[in-house]
């Protein structure tokens, strides 16, 4: 199952992420979840329950992880290229109910957003 939240700022949308998460995580049929927090803005973690300085230390997933491709008509297109298990091994976060975060979209500093 995939599960994707959007909408306007400030509507609740890293309370619900958050919290779904974590229900399905420590359900009685527990499921293996990942949460990926792709707000440039990023606080999914403390809703998942993950200590501020463990948060902190988080590392956004770099870019150079997509691959630009060619098509033979010419288009281009990206993909992720990574194995998934050793991208989630470097840059992944776990949280007490065993739900792993990983960071995406994170600005470095001030004007690169
Ligand atoms: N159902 C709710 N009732 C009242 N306040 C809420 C509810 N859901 C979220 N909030 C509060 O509203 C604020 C914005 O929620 P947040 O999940 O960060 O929104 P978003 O991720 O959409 O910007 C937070 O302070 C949060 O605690
Ligand atoms: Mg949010």
């Amino acid at each position: 199952m995939r599960l994707a939240i959007a909408g306007k700022g400030g509507t609740g949308k890293t309370t619900i992420a958050g919290t779904l998460a974590r229900v399905l995580a420590r359900s009685a049929a527990p499921r293996q979840v990942l949460a990926i927090d792709a707000d440039t803005n990023p606080n999914l973690a403390s809703v998942l329950g993950i200590a501020p300085q463990q948060a902190q230390a988080i590392v956004g997933l770099p870019r150079s992880l997509m691959e630009r491709r060619t098509r033979e008509d010419g288009t281009t297109h990206v993909v992720f290229g990574a194995d998934p298990e050793s991208v989630l091994r470097e840059y992944g976060a776990i949280g007490p109910d065993a739900v792993r975060l990983m960071v995406m979209g994170k600005v470095g500093h001030g004007g690169a957003g």
